[in-house]
Order: C-alpha cells, then structure tokens, then sequence
C-alpha cells in the first residue's frame, strides 16, 4: 500500500491527484495551512474511497518548521513512498512591482520555501534509497513575462533547482518530477478571464498522477503546453521583449 504526503493538500488541483491514490487505498498525509479545509477535503474523499487520511497544519513560510513537520507526517503514515508539494499563490504582479517586501514574501511561498522543503524530503528519500518527489511548479517559469514574472521567477527556480536535484540523485532509487501546468480553473486563478486555454483541475490531477505513475522527469500538463513552451522559448527576445503576454 503507498504512503503519500501532500504539502499543498487542499489546493484544487491536489485533491484531484489524491482522490485517485485513494481509489488504490494508498495512505495519505495532507497538509495545507487551514486545517478546517483539509477536513472538507479528507470527508469529500473517505465519502468514495476507503483509506486513511491524515491531516496536519503546515505554514510554508515556517522555514524553520519544514524538518520537523516532515519528520511528523512520515511518523503519522509509518513510512513515506511519494511526496507531492502542490501548495501556491498567485500574486497580483503589478502590487508586486511597488511593494518589494510583499514580493519577497510571495517569492518565499513559491519558491524559496519549496527550495527547502525538497531538500528535506530528497534527503531522506537518498538515504533510504528510494521515493519519489512531485513538485507542481508551472509554465510560467519557462520564460519571464510581464503580466506574471514575480510567480513566474519563482517558479522557474523551482524548476531549476529541481533539475540540479534530479541530476545529483539520478543513480539513486529517487524521482524527481516536475509538474508544469498551463493555466488550471482553481480558486487561484478564479478572478482571471478564462479561455480555451484553460483546463479543468480533474484533468490536470489526472496528468500528475500518470506522471508520478510512470516516473516522469518532467511534465506539462496538459501535454500540449510542451508544444506551446517550446514556441515561446524560441521568440527571440528582441521580438519577445515588445510583445503584450
Ligand atoms: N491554477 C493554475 O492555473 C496553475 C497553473 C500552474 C501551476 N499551478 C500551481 O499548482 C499548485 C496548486 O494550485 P491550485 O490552482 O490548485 O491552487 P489553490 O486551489 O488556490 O490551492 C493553493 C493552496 O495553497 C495553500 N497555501 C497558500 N499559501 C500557503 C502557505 N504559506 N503555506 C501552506 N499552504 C499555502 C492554499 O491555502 P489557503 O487557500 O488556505 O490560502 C491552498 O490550499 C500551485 O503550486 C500553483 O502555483 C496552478
């Protein structure tokens, strides 16, 4: 039976994910930072699947707290097969460019404390010789825009510490998975117009659960965001750089 931990428990797009390890009676630990919502959470899933569902308070800004915490949740579980950190925010870009204060806090949240909590769980997974590690990051790291370049920074260092990670442990029995969704309808991005381009939560857990299945190193989900990226990334900058994204 798999052990999963989630750092990020109540977001939309995890639910999804742990809905169907449910469906195979794996054991999960949810963490999030309201733990009234994680309750709604884990009654909305024992409701169609029996398993057992552990819950705990987590503030991803409590840098110093990430060892102990992941220390309890693998006691809590007994063990720990695979580690999903699907927690986030979407800040406001343009209240970020005049406050620098809140966008060092909103950076912390998406990048840096992410930085910290996979070393924590990459530690342990390397000295027990094997696990797996899912980091949702984003599209948005794939190139500095500036409607988003705020989360979209501190989502592309995610995604490059996280490549650095997956290279330093490749000869281990550790998986490193990055996770990069398009534009997702979730509570985060529910005051932005949506449009074709947007997918639904079910269908992007559906793509990190294969992913985290199969052992992926990296994935865009929906895979079509790989395509669209790939087309971005080659915008030469001069061009790139005058363009309205
Ligand atoms: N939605 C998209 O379009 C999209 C696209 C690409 C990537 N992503 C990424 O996918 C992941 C899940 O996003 P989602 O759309 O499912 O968002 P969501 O439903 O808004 O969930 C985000 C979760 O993170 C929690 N959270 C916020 N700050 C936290 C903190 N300091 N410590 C611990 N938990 C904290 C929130 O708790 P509260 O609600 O209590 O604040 C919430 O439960 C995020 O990493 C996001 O960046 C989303």
């Amino acid at each position: 039976m798999k052990k999963v931990i989630v750092f990020g428990g109540a977001s939309a797009i995890a639910v999804e994910v742990e809905k169907l390890f449910a469906l195979e009676e794996a054991e999960l630990c949810l963490l999030d930072l309201k733990l009234s919502r994680l309750e709604t959470v884990k009654k909305d899933i024992i409701a169609r699947s029996k398993t057992r569902i552990e819950l705990l308070e987590f503030n991803a800004l409590d840098f110093e707290a990430h060892q102990q915490t992941f220390e309890k949740a693998v006691e809590l579980l007994g063990g720990v097969d695979i580690v999903l950190i699907a927690y986030g925010t979407l800040p406001n870009q343009s209240e970020m460019e005049q406050d620098n204060l809140k966008a060092i806090r909103e950076f912390n949240v998406n990048g840096l404390s992410v930085i910290s909590l996979s070393t924590v769980v990459s530690n342990y997974f390397e000295k027990v010789g094997k696990g797996t590690l899912a980091v949702i990051s984003s599209v948005a790291g794939d190139r500095g825009r500036k409607s988003n370049y705020l989360y979209g920074s501190a989502k592309g260092a995610t995604s490059l510490f996280l490549q650095g990670l997956r290279n330093r442990l490749s000869s281990t029995g550790v998986n490193i998975i990055t996770i990069k969704p398009g534009m997702v309808a979730t509570p985060m991005t529910a005051n932005m117009p949506k449009s074709f381009l947007f997918s639904k939560a079910e269908a992007v857990g559906r793509g990190i659960y294969n992913a985290i299945n199969n052992g992926k190193d990296i994935a865009y989900v929906p895979g079509f965001w790989r395509c669209v990226m790939l087309v971005i990334k080659l915008i030469p900058e001069f061009i790139f750089k005058k363009m309205n994204l």
